[in-house]
């Protein structure tokens, strides 16, 4: 069995030119799938208002809901690093409410760290939970809790000031304390050279292939979610096919007394 990965294990990927591999999972089947697979870091990402509650946007997840998720994932995970997104406003509000929330992802989640979306605005509240103990990662670019004031799921960073501004915050998460900054959405160049004026590793979603590491929501790379495909997104299997499938198979074995036989029954 392949060694425990930590924060450190992480920042040290970086140095040693190993890319970073990062998935979502939202509950213990999915948790033990990808962690026997070998993934270096799971997130319990904020997604799952999406892809799970069936939500148009992450807004409407509560802290409670993702601890809920997080636990879940957290029996079936041995090996990878554990990260808990922290949802919409359970940190913006106060230092104290960041704190406090922050510290239920441990303590009732038992994750391994932390995510929040955004740039030098949340610096101060990075550094206070980072200075609590609470290992961070941050979140730049097409950050999903933002979608209405940004006016769409558009490519972040694509005019000048955008680019330097995201640089700036890039620069800023570093100086708080993160271990690493997930890019999403962001022209391939742009996410280039973050990556390259940062030490720490960035871990790119529609980044391109220079970041330090890729990440992807599981249940668009494995074809289960498949409502929307997007442009960044690599299919490797095709689950949604696969359950419709084996349902219908299912329901005509059923009607057709096929089902079950009587080796399937006692
Ligand atoms: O919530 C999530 O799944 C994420 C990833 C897309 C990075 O934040």
């Amino acid at each position: 069995m392949s060694k425990k990965i930590r924060v450190s294990t992480i920042l040290k990927r970086k140095a040693e030119g190993i890319k970073i591999t990062a998935l979502t999972a939202y509950d213990y089947t999915f948790g033990y799938l990808l962690d026997e697979a070998g993934v270096d870091l799971i997130l319990v990402g904020d997604s799952c208002g999406n892809v799970c509650a069936g939500y148009e946007t992450t807004l409407p997840v509560t802290v409670d809901e993702m601890i809920y998720h997080t636990r879940s994932v957290r029996r079936g995970v041995n090996h990878a690093l554990l990260v808990a997104d922290m949802p919409f406003m359970s940190y913006q509000e106060t230092l104290e409410q960041a704190l406090h929330n922050a510290g239920r992802f441990m303590k009732e989640g038992s994750a391994e760290a932390v995510k929040l979306e955004g740039g030098e605005h949340i610096c101060s509240t990075v550094r206070q939970i980072v200075e609590i103990g609470i290992p961070v990662m941050g979140h730049l670019g097409f950050t999903p809790q933002s979608v209405h004031e940004f006016g769409g799921y558009k490519v972040r960073g694509k005019d000048s000031a955008e680019a330097e501004k995201m640089k700036v915050d890039a620069l800023a998460l570093q100086d708080a304390g993160v271990f690493a900054i997930v890019l999403e959405k962001i022209p391939t160049l742009l996410a280039k050279e973050i990556s390259e004026i940062l030490t720490i590793p960035t871990i790119g979603i529609g980044a391109g292939p220079y970041c330090n590491g890729q990440i992807l929501v599981s249940y668009d790379m494995l074809g289960l979610y498949d409502r929307v495909q997007f442009k960044f997104v690599r299919r490797y299997a095709s689950l949604a096919d696969e359950i419709r499938k084996a349902v219908t198979n299912y329901c005509d074995d059923v009607k057709n007394n096929d089902f079950p036989s009587l080796n399937e029954s006692f």
